[in-house]
């Protein structure tokens, strides 16, 4: 999501450093970039000066001393609290004292992860949907500490990026997964139980509901690990078995089937 980030943050005209842990995934998530651009600019939404000024704001790099630099970070690395942690307590030595850290976790406690920081007031979430460029919500979580006027310039940052906010408090899952998680996690219980097909499963909710996307195809677009890392997140937050995660869920993540990133999940790709 990172990449998705970056582009809408650079399109709506601010300067975005783009880090990662090697020049390979700066590499891809350049090319991912310039592909999701390509398509606007074959629709005639986008001038070719235009996107390679969008590409040229982006400034890759796999140094974090460049945090040093910004006015405002955005995290999106994988969804495991060490790592996260780690991660914003070096982000938190670096930055200058003033600016936000914000992270785009999907369901780990923005109270938590503020507290590893010295910073708790200027700590949120701002949890994106994916994909990044065509989805208009931004869910804006306040952890226990944030203050009013870094919540007022995180909405107003995720305005001028063209996204719709909505203010959330901080809880398992905030909304966004406390209400979807569970119905993906029931279609696996669908399927494990043998009810009915993948596919059949998915067509009931895009024919009968409209939804745009079936609950097993939605759960390989975004990762089945992603998915059991949220429903553990619930399931311990809550405390309450009715969270638990699907089997069919952990043995596919076991099995390394993790989606479309990995060419199987529910599906083959
Ligand atoms: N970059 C830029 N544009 C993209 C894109 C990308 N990666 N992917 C699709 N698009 C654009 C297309 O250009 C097209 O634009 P126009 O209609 O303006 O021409 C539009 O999106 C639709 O794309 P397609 O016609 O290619 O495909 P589609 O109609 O099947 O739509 C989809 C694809 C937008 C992904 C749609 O299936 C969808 O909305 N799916 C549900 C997505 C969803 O639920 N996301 C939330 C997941 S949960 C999450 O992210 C949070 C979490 O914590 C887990």
């Amino acid at each position: 999501m990172g990449n998705g980030i970056a582009q809408v943050a650079s399109r709506a005209g601010f300067e975005v450093t783009l880090c990662d842990v090697s020049d390979a995934f700066l590499d891809k998530a350049l090319a991912t970039i310039g592909k999701s651009l390509q398509r606007d600019v074959e629709k005639d939404r986008l001038g070719e000066r235009e996107k390679r000024e969008i590409i040229e704001r982006i400034t890759p790099s796999v140094n974090l001393g460049d945090l040093a630099r910004v006015d405002f970070i955005i995290e999106a690395v994988t969804e495991e609290l060490l790592i996260k942690t780690e991660l914003f307590k070096q982000a938190d030595r670096i930055a200058e004292p003033g600016v936000i850290l914000a992270s785009n976790t999907s369901s780990i406690s923005i109270t938590k992860l503020a507290s590893a920081t010295s910073r708790p007031d200027r700590f949120i979430g701002m949890h994106f949907m994916n994909p990044v460029p065509v989805m208009k919500l931004v869910e804006i979580i306040r952890g226990a500490a944030t203050s009013d006027e870094t919540f007022a310039i995180t909405r107003d940052l995720a305005s001028k990026m063209g996204k719709t906010s909505v203010e959330v408090n901080d809880a398992p899952g905030f909304v966004s997964n406390r209400v979807l998680m569970p119905m993906i996690n029931e279609a696996a219980f669908a399927l494990y139980e043998g009810v009915a097909s993948p596919k059949d499963i998915d067509d009931v909710m895009k024919m009968g509901m409209n939804h745009p996307m079936g609950p097993l195809e939605l759960a390989d677009f975004i990762g089945l690990d992603v998915c059991l890392a949220i429903m553990n997140v619930l399931y311990d937050g809550f405390d309450d078995s009715k969270y638990r995660p699907c089997p069919l869920l952990k043995k596919y993540v076991d099995a390394g089937w993790l989606g479309r990133k990995s060419g199987r999940g529910f599906y083959q790709y």
